[in-house]
């Protein structure tokens, strides 16, 4: 018989078997040890799993926060105040979550970036490339209705955005407006949206992306001689297992990190929020598209917010030499670095401007 690792052996297990082999009998964890490059054992080559770390820190504290939310508009805010005050760490948990939800985009923006500047989206990886995107859109869409649920002046802010975009949208866009559900809240729907809907398309799509890094294998380190092609599929000088035991390392240290933050600054909170005005400014990472929505209105954030995905998606196929290296992908990371720069430009630009109010009603 073999197991999983590829190992013969005996139907009786042998008579001093161990307790871990015992138990590797059973469940095939060795199995787990495949073949990996030793380069993906490095933090750059880490920031997905970290951001999935990161995620799995969401869900635990997601789940304690549920037990004491209460998604009806007339209660909402009240009860995010009831967390913060009489719930048992019901403050530190919700800034656990509220740190948590920041560094995941920041991971997984990092993310983006390593795999951009080593060529890893290259043949065969341009759809785990669109995976990612869309991974980085439920994220976006995690903390966008995360926002609203706080039911402060933000909050209230974000749901009037919600609804402006829904209703220029048209058909498409029906859901994200109160015409949807007569019997349920835009709140209760939002909320709903953030702990079942989100978590179903991150979940198919983290399967797909997960399946797809396993099954191509890491792509191969950016030396100069590097080409994209063959997968390196279980080719490789470590394992996942030596992976896997770095990455809980890095995540443990990411979660001293979010409990000294969410000790140190717990999460925000504004007074019960006012209808009909405008006088706060998005997250940091929606703050780029501020000023665009300052130029042409609620369109120009639509606008360039699909403009930003579609360039971003069409990386892999505009970009189709074999070459990893950075060194001989020059124009490629000059476009992007100066996207990056825009980008960077324009929040800082939205940070430092005061708030205007850019809805109709
Ligand atoms: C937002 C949540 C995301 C999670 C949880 C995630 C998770 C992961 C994990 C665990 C890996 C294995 C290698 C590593 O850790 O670097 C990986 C690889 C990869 N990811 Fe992501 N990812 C996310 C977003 C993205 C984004 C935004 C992109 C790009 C648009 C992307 C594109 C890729 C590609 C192409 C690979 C293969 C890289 C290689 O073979 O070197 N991912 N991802």
């Amino acid at each position: 018989m073999t197991t999983m690792a590829g190992r013969r052996h005996s139907p009786v297990p042998a008579p001093g078997a161990g307790f871990w082999e015992k138990v590797d009998e059973r469940l095939g964890l060795s199995g787990w040890a495949y073949p990996i490059p030793e380069h993906a054992n490095s933090l750059p080559y880490m920031l997905g799993g970290l951001t999935l770390f990161g995620f799995l820190i969401l869900i635990a504290t997601g789940i304690l926060l549920a037990q004491f939310y209460n998604p009806d508009p007339a209660n909402a805010h009240e009860s995010v105040v009831y967390i913060i005050t009489q719930v048992p760490l019901g403050d530190f948990v919700r800034s656990v979550h509220f740190w948590a939800a920041n560094l995941v985009v920041v991971t997984a923006l990092l993310h983006l970036i390593r795999v951009f500047v080593t060529g890893s989206y290259k043949r065969p990886r341009e759809v785990n490339w669109l995976v990612g995107l869309g991974l980085l859109a439920v994220t976006l869409g995690f903390v966008f209705t995360g926002t609203v649920l706080k039911w402060d002046q933000e909050g209230v802010e974000a749901l009037a955005h919600n609804r402006e975009m829904g209703e220029l949208l048209g058909v498409w866009g029906v859901w994200f407006t109160g015409e949807f559900s007569r019997s349920v809240p835009i709140l209760t729907r939002l909320y709903l949206g953030h702990v079942t809907l989100l978590p179903a398309v991150f979940s198919l799509l983290i399967i797909v992306h997960i399946y797809l890094v396993k099954q191509l294998g890491m792509s191969p380190r950016a030396t100069e001689a590097a080409v994209s092609g063959p997968p390196t599929k279980e080719q490789g000088d470590s394992n996942f297992a030596v992976h896997l035991r770095k990455l809980t390392g890095y995540g443990l240290l990411l979660f001293s990190l979010l409990g000294i933050l969410a000790l140190a600054w717990p999460a925000p909170l504004g007074r019960a929020g006012v209808p009909g005005v405008e006088v706060t400014k998005p997250p940091w990472m929606f703050l780029p598209f501020y000023p665009l929505e300052d130029l042409f209105g609620i369109r120009g954030l639509l606008v360039s917010a699909v403009v930003l995905f579609v360039l971003l998606g069409a990386v892999p196929f505009v970009d189709r030499s074999p070459w990893l290296s950075p060194r001989r992908r020059r124009g490629v990371l000059v476009a992007g670095a100066l996207l990056l720069l825009a980008l960077v430009g324009l929040g800082v630009y939205a940070w430092m401007s005061r708030p205007v109010p850019h809805l109709m009603g």
